[in-house]
């Protein structure tokens, strides 16, 4: 057989093919994909978007960009992060190949075999996979319904200083955890991290879709509230605002940051897909993205509430539960003896499935933990589906 890299000999079997897999067999109510649900894509406007490319639009569409991007995208992201009060005076903007690669470029830019990344317990998956594919060690802190536990952070920052090169964090409707940051937690975040010479990576996948016009202050990004004075890589996406299968994302950091990533780039994939490129600038220019998103919002949110109901009739004392303010996610703790991929094998032989928590666990470890998407599922399943799993867990009680 070939001799695999150090690198590759590292990796876990993908939990995030699993999950792909779960969401294929149509006989099971699927809580499993942090994804938008087919029938939401804005399929119209892609179209409109497309018929009025003129025909050199069409060839330039065809073509290689520059590696950073497509210029015309470029300018129209940054008019977009601007109006969400992101710096730019000293901050280089890339286009990246979903904002998976985002994090993946600059893990390769900052990172080397053994240094540590301080990250969010739980935290995302992708996120999770990058930099263990790295050699990243990675210690997480606990995050509560206001975000990460600030004196643990700040416990771990004085006790470990010299070895921590990036703290990862999500500080809007988190995945898997489904909370928001409060304005308190990131002021004192912020303050925590004033002359720190590590990065902070922000990753803000979700920070459009609240559901509740009431709690758009609360999704300003770390980014913006520091400006230029700290150095915060913020990575972004178009895959819940217009669709994952563009796969384009952006991140906005420190010009000497976005220098390496895009020699880093280069050697990946020379140019994130120029065809999307071109409709993305479209979808903005056009001025798309705002109707659209707030076409999502009331629809997510009724999605949430029909899950939270469900949840509160039919859950055991004893599970609790994260309730979102906007996003994708439910979080769900279990009594401690309990083990998910119990409860999953138990739900699954009765047709409903879900993430075990111990997916988002960075050491793999801790599993008395769900996650329950709601943004895919048909809203006339969803009471069926988490009483499903609810009866799993009171089974195993
Ligand atoms: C927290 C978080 N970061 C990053 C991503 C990656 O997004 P993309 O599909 O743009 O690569 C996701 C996707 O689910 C996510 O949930």
């Amino acid at each position: 057989m070939v001799d695999f890299s150090a690198n590759v000999k590292g990796m876990r079997s993908s939990e995030i093919r699993r999950l792909m897999k779960l969401t294929a067999d149509p006989s099971v109510i699927s809580f499993a994909a942090g994804m938008p649900a087919n029938e939401l894509f804005p399929v119209d406007v892609l179209d409109e978007l497309y018929n009025g490319l003129s025909r050199s639009d069409k060839q330039i569409a065809l073509q290689y960009s520059p590696t950073p991007g497509f210029p015309p995208l470029l300018e129209s992201l940054k008019s977009y992060l601007q109006s969400r009060g992101l710096p730019f005076e000293k901050q280089g903007l890339i286009v990246t190949t979903g904002g998976q690669q985002a994090i993946n470029l600059l893990t390769k830019v900052l990172i080397d075999p053994g240094d540590l990344i301080v990250t969010e317990y739980p935290s995302f998956i992708g996120a999770i996979a990058a930099f263990k594919s790295y050699s990243a060690n990675l210690t997480s802190i606990a995050l509560d319904n206001d975000g990460i536990d600030i004196d643990k952070l700040e416990k771990t920052i004085e006790s470990r200083a010299s070895q921590i090169k990036m703290l990862y964090l999500s500080p809007h409707f988190h995945n898997p955890a489904g909370i928001i940051y409060s304005e308190e937690r990131k002021r004192a975040l912020l303050k925590l991290l004033s002359g720190r010479r590590f990065c902070l990576l922000e990753d803000d996948p979700y920070g459009e879709l609240y559901f509740n016009e009431n709690d758009k202050p609360l999704t300003v990004p770390l980014k913006a509230l520091a400006g230029e004075s700290l150095p915060i890589c913020y990575v972004g996406t178009f895959a819940k605002i217009f669709g994952p299968g563009l796969r384009l994302g952006w991140l906005l950091a420190p010009e000497p940051i976005i220098e390496k990533c895009e020699l880093a780039k280069q050697s990946m994939d020379a140019c994130s897909s120029t065809f999307t490129q071109v409709l993305a600038h479209q979808y903005l220019s056009r001025g798309k993205l705002a109707p659209y998103v707030a076409g999502l919002r009331p629809i997510y949110a009724r999605r949430a509430k029909l899950m939270l109901d469900a949840l509160e009739h039919s859950m055991p004392a004893g599970v609790s539960w994260t309730t979102p303010k906007g996003g994708f996610y439910v979080w769900v703790t279990l009594p401690p003896t309990i083990d998910s991929t119990e409860v999953l094998n138990r739900s699954m032989a009765q047709g409903a499935a879900f993430v075990i928590g111990s997916a988002f666990d960075p050491h793999g470890v801790r599993n008395d933990t769900l996650r329950l998407a709601f943004s895919h599922t048909p809203e006339d399943q969803i009471e069926k589906g988490i009483g499903i799993i609810a009866e799993a867990i009171k089974e195993l009680m």
